[in-house]
């Protein structure tokens, strides 16, 4: 059997038949279905679905609304700007489409926050068009079974899989078949511990055949960032007050208090020298901050100074730290290093 043929077979039996979006499938349904369904599982999306359809049933119910109180049927979902999205859509349908859905893949597509997966699902599900998809669920099926060895996110692997997926999607029954491979996807062929021995297509499956289905699908490689390494400066008062500068607004740490910085030991020295500060200083352990761009090394450096005017310093008592937006490395030092009780430093 073929894999579409042996997916049906499979999905007549054990695929979802019942989920609320099933009834009634107009595109309006089946689109907003799709949109509450992006990163997001069944069985969270089903009461935030009801009740949203409850409050706007139709196109026009939801361009009429606020953005409020959409927002407020999204509270608690996450990543609202699918529901902003959603909201600006069915406006978009009232007055460029006098609130008929529109019908082909090319206008469906313009709409905001419909990518090419979801346009496919609305438009196989709910306009009889047979259409591929590819989301999340269906691209670990195909990397799994054709063992594709590079992350499906890669343009080269992600056009071929949507190759491959509009090969496998049957001319008959294709609205069965995106639900079923949806459903084989999010039920059997899950990320840990997928349930092979229960799998229709596990005879063809080249990951399987090989045992190593755990090695797919290939994750996304890592980021290869530089690294910084800086030298951070705890002035310590005799008091033990803790001298600290303001960031500047726009860049990393923007506004937050910090210790001073310098790129090598011997700028530290030039600084303490200049200030007439205490010269001997202890140098800590070392440790590592991995910003998006880049590593941080960071070196906390141990110096018991007096307490002076320095211009951009200002002197804080360890107590005062509490309410005080230092970032989040910083706190680490000031914790491990001043072995300051976790609630002395703010929000630590
Ligand atoms: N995930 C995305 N679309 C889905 C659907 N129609 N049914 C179940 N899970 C889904």
């Amino acid at each position: 059997m073929n894999f579409a043929k042996s997916l049906l077979t499979w999905f007549d039996q054990h695929g979802r038949h019942d989920l609320p979006w099933q009834k009634n499938m107009t595109p309006y349904r089946v689109w907003v279905s799709e949109i509450m369904l992006q990163q997001t599982q069944v069985k969270t999306v089903i009461p935030y679905y009801l009740r949203f359809m409850k409050s706007f049933p139709t196109v026009q119910s939801l361009a009429n609304a606020t953005q409020e109180q959409v927002l407020a049927h999204w509270a608690g979902l996450g990543y609202y700007a699918r529901g902003r999205n959603l909201h600006k859509s069915a406006q978009v349908i009232m007055t460029k489409y006098q609130g008929n859905f529109p019908q082909t893949y090319d206008d469906i597509i313009e709409l905001s926050g419909i990518g090419r997966s979801t346009a496919g699902a609305v438009l196989s599900l709910s306009l009889q068009r047979r259409m591929p998809i590819l989301d999340g669920n269906v691209k670990r099926v195909l990397c799994r079974f054709d063992a594709v060895k590079s992350w499906s996110g890669n343009k080269e692997t992600e056009s071929t899989l949507w190759a491959r997926a509009d090969e496998l999607t049957p001319i008959k029954r294709f609205k069965d078949y995106t639900q079923a491979i949806m459903d084989l996807g999010a039920t059997v062929c899950t990320r840990s511990q997928p349930k092979c021995t229960i799998c229709p297509v596990a005879k063809d499956c080249d990951a399987k055949n090989a045992n190593k289905v755990v090695e797919f699908p290939y994750p996304k490689p890592k980021k290869v960032i530089p690294t910084k390494e800086k030298y951070f400066l705890i002035l310590q008062s005799k008091e033990g007050l803790l001298g600290l500068v303001q960031r500047p607004q726009k860049g990393i740490w923007g506004g937050l208090w910090s210790l001073i910085e310098f790129d090598s030991i011997a700028l530290l020295e030039v600084y303490l020298e200049q200030r007439q500060l205490e010269k001997t200083y202890q140098t800590l352990t070392q440790f590592k901050h991995t910003f998006s761009h880049y590593h941080l090394l960071m070196t906390p450096v141990l110096v018991q100074s007096k307490k002076c005017e320095i211009e951009g310093v200002r002197w804080f008592e360890k107590e005062a730290l509490t309410g005080v937006g230092l970032p989040a490395p910083v706190k680490k030092i000031l914790r491990d290093v001043l072995h300051l009780n976790r609630n002395a430093v703010a929000g630590v």
